[in-house]
């Protein structure tokens, strides 16, 4: 093993066949005892740190009952507090913004960047009994990684880093915190916050739900892997674009499979960019275009994806965009798309990442909001303008085709949770191992018992 994996014993691709009770999907009491044991407890993602930029910038992120807002209120440093008026209550600002202090609009009284009070109205009126250390914005705790600002509303918990292990340390070198958003949108959504996120943390799907996607053959099987509180995947077959594979296996025969790999994967990487907004760049589809005329008929594929990505690399140098210098044993093991628990997704690679976020809309164990949003590296200076959408309906064609199509299956599956006809999930022990990971930790955390095992 080398340098950036040395003392992390990576786990073996996850095998287990268990069975998924319907009750943390739909049972509102669970929904709600997941506000006391799950969210109270855990590292969340608040925002991007490019979203904070300067000395007032901040971020309110809501969940449950809570609202944080996360400021920057130093060139390095970003803090967060509990969004309340500590006189009586009132939620002090909402979305996002520039700030010199905090005004509450009820009756004026204000704090500082740092959180503390620096006026109440008539303050006189209390006498002595007023301590500034009592009417304090109450803070939260707050650190980042991989460019992500995260928070955690339990005051005793593990240091983040310890908490993402092993994915922080896998997952360093890919430099997630250089890339900004190139595009973010979010909606209301129809089914638990869950299901949601288990539309997105198995690749087992693809073949089925995303035809456009496995067109040309970029189709695989999966390995699952599940480790800490975290699990990932990736294809188990080189699947071109320099995806670097576990096996020699061939993959699964595809329709499409067929076209010679020059061409398929110019006509993938088309079709990625069409159909998703993500998982490639415009400089890897300009590469893919010139595949043809670069490279003799009959490359084989492997060869065909390494010289893409080799391409696509010395494009983006030429213009000031530097990949992240991924070790190779760090390529092999690290898969294609990462479940930090309990709700951050993402597809991660050396230039760019589609990423979601889940998180329950309220109390309602059948409505969640739902978030996804491509960061890549830009040139410095270069990173577009953004804003989160707010593109409520889901067949909006503003949603990438490859989402919407997502998007069908998630409330179709929160309805049938609710089927007389339905008792238990089955996920698939290989290619879906990540989904019974993923319940055996809400479990832990949630004090009910493990996801029951299948016996022949
Ligand atoms: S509730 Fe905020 S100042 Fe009164
Ligand atoms: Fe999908």
């Amino acid at each position: 093993m080398n340098e950036p994996l040395r003392g992390l014993e990576i786990a073996p691709p996850e095998e287990r066949a268990v069975l998924l009770g319907k009750e943390a999907y739909i049972s509102e009491s669970y929904a709600r005892e997941e506000g006391a044991k799950l969210w109270s407890k855990v590292w969340q993602v608040a925002c991007r740190a490019e979203e904070v930029p300067n000395v007032g910038d901040y971020v309110t992120y809501d969940i449950l009952d809570e609202s944080i807002i996360v400021v920057r209120n130093a060139p390095d440093r970003i803090e967060a507090f509990h969004n309340v008026c500590q006189h009586r209550a009132r939620r002090l600002t909402t979305g996002c913004g520039h700030a010199r202090q905090f005004v509450c609009p009820f009756h004026g009284w204000r704090w500082n960047l740092q959180g503390r009070n620096t006026f109440v109205l008539c303050r006189e009126d209390y006498g002595d009994t007023l301590k500034d250390e009592d009417i304090a914005l109450p803070p939260v705790r707050c650190e980042q990684w991989g460019g992500w600002v995260w928070i955690n509303l339990d005051p005793d918990c593990v240091p983040l880093r310890e908490y993402l292990w092993p994915a922080a340390p896998m997952l360093d070198s890919f430099d997630l915190d250089r890339m900004r958003y190139r595009w973010r949108q979010w909606l209301i959504f129809p089914c638990n916050w869950k299901v949601a996120l288990e539309a997105f943390n198995e690749s087992f799907h693809a073949r089925i739900s995303h035809p456009g996607l496995s067109e040309f053959g970029s189709v695989a099987d999966y390995w699952c892997r599940g480790q800490g509180l975290h699990c990932w995947h990736g294809p188990e077959q080189s699947i071109g674009a320099g995806t670097m594979s576990k096996s020699d296996k061939p993959a699964p025969i595809m329709p499409g499979s067929h076209i010679e790999p020059r061409k398929r994967l110019g006509l993938t990487m088309r079709r990625f960019m069409d159909e998703v907004n993500a998982l490639t760049t415009q400089t890897i589809v300009d590469a893919a275009q010139r595949l043809v005329d670069e490279l003799p008929e009959g490359t084989p594929a492997g060869e065909v994806g390494a010289h893409l990505m080799q391409r696509a690399r010395e494009d983006d140098e030429a213009r000031g965009v530097h990949w992240a210098d991924v070790p190779p044993e760090v390529m092999l093991n690290a898969g294609h798309d990462w479940h930090l628990f309990p709700n951050t997704i993402f597809l991660q690679t050396r230039t760019h990442a589609l990423c979601y976020r889940a998180r329950p809309n309220g109390w309602n164990p059948d409505s969640c909001i739902f978030e996804a949003y491509v960061i890549e590296l830009f040139p410095e200076g270069e990173a577009p303008e953004t804003e989160w959408q707010f593109v409520p309906d889901w067949t909006d064609e503003r949603w990438p085709k490859v989402l919407r199509e997502d998007f069908q299956n998630m409330p179709e599956v929160q309805r049938g949770l609710k089927s007389s006809g339905f008792s238990v999930a089955r996920p698939n022990p290989r290619q879906e191992a990540t989904v019974s990971h993923f319940h055996q930790v809400l479990a832990d955390y949630m004090g009910r018992d493990a996801p029951v095992p299948i016996t022949p």
